[in-house]
């Protein structure tokens, strides 16, 4: 299994270019099952929770051609994926390749609304809380679906005819529930209102997509999302927005060791709460024409407390790093998660390179360190473990963090990225 030693200390100077965002590209891909028209994604990362969908959209009967190039010589390895679903040829998405991944739940949304019925295991994915999938069923039963749970499956009904487009309210935010209920209406008969949709940007990038293929979406990035649906929906050409988590994760990283980096293909305006929590903690971001520019020279990083919201609010996917970042500030700060009940696996770990962090319910309190000192440490969950780097970037000595198929989930060519920066981070596989 492949592990990365990191020699902390350097600071980062340099470019690094953001992928394609991993959580537009999954749904964006499963959106491909709703024609039998090429659905062509540009910018598609290259990461192993992509390679995963493929699998299983190639079991449903995708046909999959990938057309990898470098966009840039040597920077970006974005790529071009033409996703043809003539058929549906299996409705079922069975355990051994939905356990591996959550979001290929979403399957669910396409096939139902395409063939009538769907069988899909319930999902596994990452150890962060429980994670139900009642608000799925519930938004589904509303446009009318049958849905019962057997031996570990869900099976889902459209009525004769097809699914109906029906108003429902979601009693919490859930993007995944979005994604697949907009999915789901664009080819219901009638109109379908969702209340309090999630308002991420990968939403509306999904919406964007949809309405190219032929969807009629308004109001995707408010609270209130309105699709007609349409009886067919044809082929389109969509590039993925850029990775607001993995701006975010370079933004901190670069706050945590100090140095200079233009992070490269990105929007500020993706991540305002974040960039704002950075800038007080005493990194400058600015605009410039390729995307973001981050310095912090000389000052320390200030303690700043952050509370994870969903979208527009601070990203419970980078509370993990945030929490990298105030462990050496230079006072006492507090991360409090309401996303995810159990999403604090990385503090006994930052505890190991020497941060002193203490947790009371869902707040963790974090008293700033001068200084962090290397050590072996686990990654738990994908942002867990990106975490730990940025806390490796930092410390003294060797940092060797184990488990890194949780960071190749959700991070293309890390360690090429931070290393052409002036980092000391190699893969050691074995
Ligand atoms: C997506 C992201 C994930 C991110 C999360 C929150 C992808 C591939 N993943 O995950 O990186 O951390 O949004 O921003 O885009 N919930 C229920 N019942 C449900 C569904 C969700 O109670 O049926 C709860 C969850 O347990 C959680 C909250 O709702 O407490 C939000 O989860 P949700 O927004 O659905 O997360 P995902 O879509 O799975």
């Amino acid at each position: 299994m492949d592990r990365i030693r990191i020699k902390g200390g350097n600071e980062l100077n340099g470019v690094i270019p953001i992928s394609g965002a991993k959580n537009a590209a999954l749904p964006l891909m499963i959106a491909s099952l709703l024609t039998d028209d090429t659905l062509t994604l540009e910018n598609v990362p290259h990461l192993a929770d992509v390679e995963q969908l493929i699998r299983i959209l190639g079991n449903h009967g995708v046909d999959i051609s990938v057309n990898g190039r470098r966009e840039r010589q040597g920077e970006s390895y974005a790529r071009t994926i033409h996703f043809t679903c003539r058929n549906i040829v299996d409705t079922t998405a069975p355990y051994e390749l939905v356990s591996k991944m959550r979001a290929s739940f979403w399957v669910i949304g396409p096939l139902l609304a395409r063939e009538g019925q769907a069988r899909v295991s319930l999902p596994g994915g990452c150890a962060i809380g429980t994670r139900p999938v009642d608000l799925f069923i519930e938004g589904l039963k509303a446009l009318g679906a049958e849905i019962e749970i057997d031996s570990g499956y869900i099976n889902a009904t459209a009525p004769k005819g097809g699914l109906i487009g029906a108003r429902y309210v979601f009693p919490k935010v859930s993007v995944g529930a979005t994604h697949v209920l907009m999915m789901a209406a664009t080819r219901a008969r009638g109109t379908t209102v969702i209340g309090n949709a999630a308002r991420e940007p990968e939403v509306v990038d999904l919406a964007t997509c949809l309405n190219a293929m032929g969807a009629k979406i308004s109001g995707a990035g408010t609270s209130t999302i309105t699709i007609e649906g349409v009886s067919t929906l044809s082929g389109a050409r969509h590039r993925v927005l850029p990775d607001r988590i993995e701006t975010g994760t370079y933004a901190m990283a670069v706050a945590m060791t100090g140095g200079d980096v233009t992070l490269e293909g990105t929007d500020g305006a993706l991540l305002e709460t974040a960039l704002e929590a950075i800038r007080r903690a005493g990194a400058e971001i600015t605009k410039t024409e390729s995307g973001l520019r981050v310095v912090r020279n000389g000052g320390g990083i200030k303690p700043v407390d952050v509370v994870t919201d969903p979208f527009p609010g601070f990203p419970t996917d980078l509370q993990a790093q945030f929490m990298g970042l105030m462990t050496k500030s230079s006072g006492v700060s507090h991360i409090t998660e309401t996303i995810f009940e159990n999403r604090f696996m990385h503090v006994q770990e930052l505890a190991r390179l020497g941060a002193r962090i203490s947790l009371s319910g869902q707040t963790a309190k974090i008293e700033g360190v001068p200084k962090l000192k290397g050590a072996p440490v686990m990654a738990t969950d994908l942002r867990a473990s990106v975490s730990l780097v940025i806390a490796g970037l930092a410390a003294e000595g060797e940092t060797m963090v184990s488990r890194v198929y949780h960071l190749d989930r959700g991070f293309e060519r890390l360690e090429e990225k931070l290393t052409r920066c002036g980092a000391i981070v190699e893969r050691v596989s074995e």
